[in-house]
């Protein structure tokens, strides 16, 4: 009897490792060069992870020895790694009705299709489309010129936190994380003050916890995960158990907006009352803060959604892209114009996410910038002291004027590429990509390799490596023809929907900081890029002296 036992456990073993076996050899099958699994079940995840370096790390290691495009395996995930520019365009752009889905960014399970915390970032096909629908235009100008008189007042309050420690030497990352917290906390949570500078924000703590998780390989129920990929409509009740038990960040950050979106729905009532009142009025549109903000228009992110409506235009644009992307479970329902409360929450949760950590590494990775090459700040200061003579001129319409401010922004975020891990799509049909015909087959993944694009002489020159803004005059003629050359905040239709809210936040914290202090290196100035999601550094250490002249200017 035992024997026989025996025998079935041994069967069942060779069955099973027999499959990870054969999935491990899958690149090697298809003739796709590529680093070696080092394990039948994560595949590539060990040395992907080495020294608790950031991915792209290893596919600059793996390029090197394999090619402009190679295969690896993160467990389950089959994974294209290029940088060659015609398979991108393909994936991201031409041929996006194959590639509409993303990599998820944390391997947990989770249904894409019919989880209702979906969101923007990790909804595909048609539920993508309609959420990105919705949610658009509340990222479009006017909004913009709205929120920032938040931003600009939490910039000036972490203005004050500077002020405190000038001449020191601090961490700019810290204060930076501070602020983007801040902003979105306001703008998508509800928060009324702000609380830059006053006690550590407990938020700060969650969002560096989620950017920041040990390395895959050192967790063994994300090993498990990552190495059980394609078996996620089974291992996902196994997550909804353990998250019940042991709770999750985005659970928090959901109870905090349940109570949120209930104040606004009463206070939407009571406010519409008001408004129709002011309407009256004839100042009723009056100018806030000389910044372009409309007194009677500030909202933010909650109310805009609790408000967005797909008008029939849209919903015929949504339902026009159903055969292209495959309807899937939305394609049989009928197509709700409004957004409900969970996918308000997923909505707001998800910019927490995806707008913080990102926004606050830019930031860093500008100062680190900037403090080693402090002729390009001179020139920058210049710029910002001919638009800015006091506060008062800080705002949206001036900083998004200055030409050298962009230069430098752009230029900082092609040499240190932050969050250039979230470029990447599954591919949902079988087709062939790029010049060479690469046949992707359904289930694959493709991520660009973003480093070393942004690296590459034969699109940037010989001076790839350094920080140069005059590139990007357009005088000189020196910005690749290819847009795809440069990918900071992604590519095609799925490109970053915060990226003028993110670049706004920037150059109005950069004003004040340049127009108050100059940003000198010191010793202990260095950066080391880290992180598996969004890949920045956590210290960068720099001296604030206040400027001759700004003290007198004040602001
Ligand atoms: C400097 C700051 C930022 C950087 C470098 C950045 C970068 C990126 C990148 C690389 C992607 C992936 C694009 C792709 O797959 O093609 C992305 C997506 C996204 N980002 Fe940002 N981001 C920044 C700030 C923000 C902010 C402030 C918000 C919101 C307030 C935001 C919201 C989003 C959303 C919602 C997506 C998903 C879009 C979709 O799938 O349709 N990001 N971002």
């Amino acid at each position: 009897m035992l024997s026989v036992i025996l025998a079935i456990v041994c069967i069942i073993f060779a069955i099973v490792y027999g499959y990870f076996w054969h999935r491990s050899r899958f690149f090697i099958r298809r003739g796709i060069p590529g680093p070696k699994p080092t394990s039948v079940f994560s595949g590539n995840l060990l040395e992907l992870q080495t020294d608790r370096s950031p991915f792209n790390k290893s596919f600059m290691k793996w390029e090197n020895e394999y090619g402009s495009t190679f295969g690896y395996l993160e467990g389950g995930q089959k994974v294209i790694c290029t940088s060659d520019l015609s398979v991108l365009h393909d994936v991201f752009g031409k041929k996006f009705e194959n590639f509409h889905s993303r990599k998820p960014i944390h391997p947990f399970p989770f249904n894409p299709d019919k989880d209702e915390r979906a969101n923007v970032f990790t909804a595909r096909g048609l539920r993508w489309k309609r959420l990105r629908t919705l949610t658009s235009p509340s990222f479009n100008p006017q909004k913009l010129r709205n929120m920032q008189v938040t931003m600009l007042d939490t910039t000036r309050k972490v203005m004050k936190v500077f002020d405190d420690l000038e001449g020191q030497e601090i961490n700019v990352c810290k204060l930076f994380l501070e602020s983007s917290t801040d902003v979105i906390e306001r703008i998508a949570f509800g928060k009324e003050e702000s609380g830059v500078g006053k006690t550590t924000n407990p938020v700060t703590l969650l969002i560096r916890a989620f950017f920041n998780p040990a390395p895959f390989i050192e967790n063994p129920l994300i090993n498990f995960y990552v190495g059980t990929f394609e078996f996620q409509d089974w291992t996902i009740y196994l997550h909804k158990v353990l998250v019940k038990i042991v709770g999750s960040p985005l659970t928090k950050l959901g109870e905090i907006l349940v109570k949120t979106i209930e104040k606004r729905r009463a206070l939407a009532v009571e406010r519409k009352s008001q408004e129709a009142e002011e309407m009256n009025q004839l100042n009723n549109n009056e100018d806030v803060n000389g910044n372009g903000a409309l007194k009677n228009q500030y909202e933010d992110f909650i109310d805009l959604f609790l408000n967005s409506e797909a008008s029939e235009d849209d919903i015929k644009s949504i339902e026009n892209n159903n055969i292209r992307l495959g309807g899937g479970e939305l394609s049989k329902a009928k197509i709700e114009k409004r957004l409900s409360d969970q996918e308000i929450i997923s909505m707001c949760s998800v910019l927490m996410l995806a707008g913080v950590d990102t926004t606050a590494t830019a930031m860093s990775c500008f100062a680190y910038c900037l403090a080693t090459n402090p002729e390009a700040q001179e020139k920058l200061t210049e710029e910002i002291d001919d638009y800015i003579l006091d506060e008062e001129d800080i705002n949206m319409d001036n900083v998004n004027s200055m030409q050298y401010l962009d230069w430098c922004i752009k230029e900082s975020m092609r040499v240190l590429p932050l969050a250039g891990g979230a470029n990447s799509r599954i591919c949902m049909n079988t087709c062939t990509v790029g010049n060479q015909n690469l046949l992707m087959e359904e289930g694959m993944t493709v991520v660009s390799n973003f480093w070393s694009i942004h690296h590459d002489p034969k699109y940037w020159g010989d001076d790839a490596e350094d920080f140069v803004p005059e590139r990007w005059d357009p005088e000189l003629n020196r910005i690749p023809k290819d847009p795809y050359a440069y990918q900071p905040f992604g590519l095609g239709p799925r490109q970053c929907m915060g990226m003028k809210f993110g670049l706004l936040e920037i150059k109005l914290m950069f004003c004040h900081l340049l127009k108050n202090f100059r940003i000198e290196a010191t010793q202990n100035t260095k950066i080391h890029m880290a992180g598996i999601i969004v890949c920045g550094p956590h210290d960068v250490t720099v001296t604030l002296r206040r400027r001759v002249n700004a003290a007198e200017q004040d602001c």
